[in-house]
């Protein structure tokens, strides 16, 4: 078991920052059995690539749950949260893309033999029509679509699980209803939920439920394991950044788990080191002021005490146990994270229909007509002529190649890339996903930053143009969630270069 963890880890790719299995820690079998875990999906078939380290993509995905598949442990693989859809009310625009996008996501999750999926709020809230044709082409069950909870019972290995969605909002004693005559007929029971921290809790206090898949927390950062009652509560972040894996080692029926995953106790680690700074200084402080009760002083060094015994107990081997157990880990899916070679031609073949069905849908989509104050766009290649050495440095910028990105990728006419990679996006006398005046507002031009300018490359003596440009126009497309490490000083600084800004460089 140690070697093959070993092996797994490096066929896997693992990455991990949160710990990564190092030895088996139940012993020597194979766990019973293997839960595969994703929350909150959002219909995301791969990030935007944006980001300085983007994370996710269903290729990454699939590559990890076939070569879990491969493994001596059963593989129970379960989705929780919003999966298809990650807006609740589509722009009319925009429901044809999203579908398609949800029917090619949940052709790939059918493929890679899903067990269950609990639609989060928003899935449910699109069309019966929709959801129809996304349940026709899912062997996996969709849980509690009709009723506030539902059971499958699945045969993993040696073990009956019996898997229980819980519609969002169902009343808990709906849940413990069906709970109930379940979990006395299986080995395990999960329980899976869309919902808050309350809701996740609430469900975990039903009697007989092992483990909760909490989805609808739309986090980034994934939880490890904690305990609700019972149960233990599994999270594995969002739009497919990762998946839990969770080992569970399952000896006797009606035990309590014990967790032994090196990413809970690395997280309680840190949280008790970061605690017993925080108190050391206090105590130190409190000391030094000499005005506080001596009783006081004394309790808090107690804790302090209390407090290091429990981080030194964290540091002691985990201890063997014959008894029931899990051993979870996250594996981030980083661009080093190896793909299925197979889900990303399904992933490629969508974009290009996608791009061509959108081009085709869109033809002819005209930007918001020009009030009285406008001024038209005019695209960057009529600045040139006046403004060659600015002309000549953007063309080799990053913002004059932000088309080709997007072409490179088959996605200048996904509605989900455009505005940000071209020119006076939906603006009046701008472009849209079709309309760029022949590509001359394609790419991210003098005018993104400028503004408008037909008007002064027409008549530059009369008419002037905004030289400088606030944070506020960055913004739009800088975004926190495609632009993480956006600084407004520091990346302006990069733009403004002899030629551009500044007096062009003399040899
Ligand atoms: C017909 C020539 C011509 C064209 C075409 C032209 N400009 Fe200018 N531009 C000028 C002149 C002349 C000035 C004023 C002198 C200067 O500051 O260099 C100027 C100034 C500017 C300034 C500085 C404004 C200020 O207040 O200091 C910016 C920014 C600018 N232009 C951007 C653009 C952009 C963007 C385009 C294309 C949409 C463009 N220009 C097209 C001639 C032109
Ligand atoms: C219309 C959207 C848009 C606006 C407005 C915009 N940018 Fe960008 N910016 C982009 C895109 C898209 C890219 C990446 C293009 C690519 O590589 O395909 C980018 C890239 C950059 C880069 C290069 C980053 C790198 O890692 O190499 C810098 C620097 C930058 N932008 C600064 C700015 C600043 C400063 C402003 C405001 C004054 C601004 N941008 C306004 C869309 C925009
Ligand atoms: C909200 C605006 C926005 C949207 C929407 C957007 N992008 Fe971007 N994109 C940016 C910005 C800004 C950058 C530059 C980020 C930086 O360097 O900090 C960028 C950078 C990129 C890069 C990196 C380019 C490079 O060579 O480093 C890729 C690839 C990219 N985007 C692809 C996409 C795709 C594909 C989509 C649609 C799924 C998309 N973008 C949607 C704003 C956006
Ligand atoms: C990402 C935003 C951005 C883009 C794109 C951009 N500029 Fe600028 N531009 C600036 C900033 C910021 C300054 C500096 C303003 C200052 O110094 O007050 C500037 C300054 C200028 C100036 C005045 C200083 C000078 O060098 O004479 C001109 C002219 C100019 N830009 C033209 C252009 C033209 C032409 C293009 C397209 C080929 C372009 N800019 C693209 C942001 C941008």
């Amino acid at each position: 078991m140690r070697c093959f963890l070993a092996v797994l880890a490096l066929t896997l790719g693992l990455g991990c920052s949160r710990g990564q299995p190092k030895k088996d820690p139940a012993g020597s079998d194979a766990p019973s059995l293997r839960l595969a875990v994703v929350t909150d999906l959002k219909g995301y078939l791969e990030p935007c690539g944006c980001t300085s380290e983007p994370l996710g993509g269903i290729d990454r995905l699939a590559a990890q749950i076939r070569a879990l598949r491969e493994g001596p442990a059963p593989v129970v693989f379960l989705i929780a949260g919003d999966t298809f859809f990650d807006t609740a009310e589509l722009e009319p625009v925009r429901v044809d893309q999203a579908n398609r996008n949800a029917k090619t996501l949940a052709g790939i999750l059918d493929e890679l033999e899903v067990d269950a999926v609990l639609p989060g709020r928003r899935d449910r809230a699109q069309p019966p029509e929709a959801l129809d044709v996304l349940r026709q082409g899912s062997r996996g069950s969709w849980l509690a679509m009709e009723t506030d909870a539902e059971v499958l019972q699945i045969e993993a290995g040696s073990l009956r699980l019996a898997v229980v969605g819980v519609r969002p909002g169902a009343e808990r004693d709906s849940v413990a209803v069906v709970v109930g005559p379940a979990q006395a007929e299986s080995d395990l029971t999960i329980a899976l939920v869309d919902g808050s921290r309350r809701d996740a809790n609430r469900i975990g206090a039903v009697d007989g439920v092992d483990f909760v898949l909490h989805g609808g927390l739309d986090e980034d950062e994934p939880i490890p394991p904690h305990q609700a009652g019972q149960a233990w509560v599994l999270h594995a972040s969002r739009q497919g950044q990762g998946l839990t894996i969770v080992d569970v080692y399952r000896k006797k029926k009606k035990e309590p788990f014990v967790d032994r995953s090196e990413w809970s106790r690395s997280e309680r680690a840190s949280q008790i080191d970061r605690q017993i700074e925080d108190l050391s200084a206090r105590i130190t402080a409190w000391e030094k002021s000499g005005d506080v009760d001596a009783a006081d002083l004394e309790a808090q060094r107690r804790r302090l005490v209390e407090m290091k015994k429990e981080r030194q107990a964290l540091d002691a081997p985990t201890v063997q146990t014959d008894g029931n157990a899990l051993f979870a880990t996250w594996i981030p899916l980083s661009k080093k994270a190896p793909k299925d070679r197979q889900v990303e031609k399904l992933m490629r073949e969508h974009d290009k229909v996608v791009n061509a069905a959108n081009r085709v849908a869109f033809a002819g989509l005209e930007p918001p007509l020009l009030g009285p104050d406008d001024i038209a766009y005019v695209g960057s290649a009529a600045c040139a002529g006046c403004h060659q050495t600015a002309y000549a440095w953007w063309r080799n910028h990053a913002h004059g190649v932000a088309y080709l990105t997007l072409q490179q990728r088959n996605k200048e006419y996904n509605l989900d890339c455009v505005g940000c990679h071209v020119t006076g996006y939906d603006q009046p006398g701008g472009s849209t996903v079709t309309h760029n005046l022949d590509l001359a507002l394609v790419n991210v031009g003098c005018e993104s930053c400028h503004g408008p300018g037909a008007a002064h490359a027409k008549d530059a003596e009369k008419v002037g143009i905004l030289r400088d440009t606030p944070e506020s126009m960055c913004v739009v497309c800088h975004t926190p969630e495609h632009s993480d490490l956006f600084d407004y000083d520091a990346f302006r600084k990069t733009i403004v270069v002899p030629g551009h800004g500044l007096p062009p460089m003399v040899r």
